[in-house]
């Protein structure tokens, strides 16, 4: 293929070069991020070994988007936008991994099933043409890949295989399913995520920081 003259060169610099700084600030710009990159691509969010039992759920925010994932007593992961049909509260306010019978909002007291379905509605009284089976939960796609929890916003997400691209192939016959949970840590950083991500994940930035103590960080065990 015949390239335009300068072209690579033009290249090589949008690609080691800082972009639009715009692209970090502009609201817009993120919205349209929001949409179009965490809602419309499989997210990791936990653990599956740590929802071994019926009732077991985690929540999980991402770009501003919570969800709920619950192991239903069939075995099976079910997962949900986390906001109540009521008044969108958050079913369950904190992220992190807990167990319940009943989902229940902490705002008005809606129930829900572990399924979605809404259950009771206390002191809501008698609404003409409301329906319990109308007013569920928002699914969301869910998959457990080896373990490993993920969940689509979107209609009709690829599958998660081929969103894996070559992720399953690197890792093999490694005991992926075995992996429990050790530790897990947050940090906040005011920042926008692509420099966040774009920092975190450069080799020459891994190579500038990682102390000597680490000398085979970036090595795989033997
Ligand atoms: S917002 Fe959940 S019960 Fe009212």
């Amino acid at each position: 293929m015949n390239m335009p003259e300068g072209y690579g060169t033009r290249l090589a610099r949008t690609l080691t070069m800082s972009p639009d700084p715009a692209i970090y600030t502009s609201g817009e710009t993120w919205q349209d991020e929001r949409r179009q990159v965490f809602a419309a691509s499989w997210q990791y969010v936990g653990d599956a070994r740590s929802l071994a039992r019926t009732g077991d759920h985690l929540t999980a925010s991402f770009a501003g988007y919570r969800v709920l994932v619950v192991r239903q007593s069939d075995g099976g992961l079910k997962a949900f936008h986390n906001i109540c049909r009521h008044r969108a509260a958050p079913i369950v306010e904190a992220d992190g991994y807990a167990r319940s019978a009943v989902l229940t909002c902490p705002y008005h007291r809606w129930a829900y099933g572990l399924d979605g379905g809404l259950r009771t509605t206390p002191e809501f009284g008698d609404v003409a043409g409301f329906r319990c089976e109308d007013h569920g939960l928002l699914p969301v796609h869910v998959e457990d890949w080896r373990g490993h929890v993920f969940v689509h916003l979107g209609d009709s997400p690829e599958s998660l295989e081929g969103a894996l691209t070559d992720l399953p192939g690197l890792v093999g016959e490694r005991p992926l399913e075995r992996c429990e949970l050790f530790d897990s840590w947050y940090v906040d950083f005011d920042a926008n995520w692509k420099f966040t991500w774009r920092t975190m994940s450069r080799v020459i930035t891994c190579l500038r920081f990682t102390p000597p103590s680490m000398p085979n960080w970036n090595q795989a065990p033997s």
